[in-house]
């Protein structure tokens, strides 16, 4: 079946019959995804990655997690869950529930893809590094801070638009986004057997993965009516949580009117179709860039202005 009949057969399906189904998990190994701190403990830990332990008790300096906690918003860390290139994923506690906290690090040990040739025009409101700056951050320190402040709008404006994320718990307001510093809080999707997998980990059936990848191809055309080009778009940024695929890591998206916007939905497109043919998914990109273009025509004011 191709994936354009399998879009709107998914789009035609009711979701809830999917949210019942149980969550297939037969190639997910939550000892892999979760390593545990223990077993983290002898490696070599980069510079700026910091314990689960020490980020709560304020031994680490890292900024924002001193106010968190002044807040009550964070009341414990718990575990590290996952540490990238650019930041470290731990699982915490709040009067939300089970918290996911994403630290960045010092830009100095950092390096997304993106980050110099599509910097221009990314942040470009003043309010965020005025914000940033009446925090406290300065310098390299207020560079790390803006990505996570970006990330929070970002999931802010997804959350809101009904675009299935995890739920940021700081915020709106950017006052409140700048105090938090470094540190993302989100909502955490997963249950006593560990967090939800990602696509590119999630033992999918070969139904499913044909109704994850019409969903996915949805989410990338919804976040484009929305403004916004996710920048990374795979299945290594997309949880299989409950039924439903969960768009994370939205600290590089771009708004639709930037010099780079089609070129990276472009890519995007490419990488989703790569990644999903990993799951048995045969799908072309050209046809889902032309597909999420069409579905979300340009608004009037982009329209006039050409
Ligand atoms: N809210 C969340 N709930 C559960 N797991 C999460 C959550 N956010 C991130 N993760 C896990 O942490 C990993 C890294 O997070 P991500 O935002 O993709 O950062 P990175 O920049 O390191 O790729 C994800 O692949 C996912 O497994
Ligand atoms: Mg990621």
């Amino acid at each position: 079946m191709t994936y354009r009949a399998t879009w709107r057969a998914a789009r035609a399906a009711p979701l809830p019959t999917r949210l019942e189904a149980p969550l297939p998990r037969s190639r997910y190994d939550p000892e892999d995804a979760t390593e545990s701190f223990a077993k983290r403990k002898d490696r070599r830990r980069p510079h700026g990655r910091v314990r689960a332990s020490s980020l709560f008790e304020g031994t680490a300096s890292v900024p924002g997690m001193a106010w968190l906690r002044k807040q009550g918003i964070v009341t414990g860390v718990d575990a590290e869950l996952r540490s990238g290139k650019e930041a470290t994923i731990y699982v915490g506690r709040g009067p939300a529930g089970t918290l996911a906290l994403k630290v960045y690090r010092d830009r100095s040990v950092r390096s997304f893809k993106a980050d110099g040739r599509y910097e221009a025009g990314r942040f470009e409101d003043g309010g965020a590094t005025r914000a940033i700056a009446a925090a406290g951050a300065r310098g390299r320190r207020a560079q790390t801070a803006r990505w996570a402040l970006h990330e929070y709008r970002t999931l802010w404006r997804l959350h809101r638009a009904g675009v299935p994320v995890p739920e940021p718990l700081v915020g709106p307001g950017t006052r409140l986004l700048a105090r938090s510093g470094d540190v993302v809080v989100m909502r955490y999707l997963g249950d006593d057997d560990g967090p939800a997998p990602r696509l590119a980990d999630a033992a999918l059936s070969g139904a499913d993965a044909e109704w994850a990848f019409a969903r996915s191809v949805e989410h990338l055309a919804t976040l484009w009516r929305l403004g916004v080009v996710h920048g990374d778009y795979s299945t290594y940024n997309l949880l299989w949580w409950q039924g439903e695929v969960v768009v994370i890591d939205v600290p590089q998206a771009i708004p639709r009117h930037h010099a780079e916007a089609k070129t990276l939905l472009r890519r995007d497109a490419t990488n989703l179709c790569d990644t999903f043919a990993a799951l048995g998914v045969e799908a072309d990109a050209d046809t889902v860039f032309s597909e999420v273009e069409a579905a979300a025509p340009a608004p009037p004011d982009e329209a006039s202005a050409g």
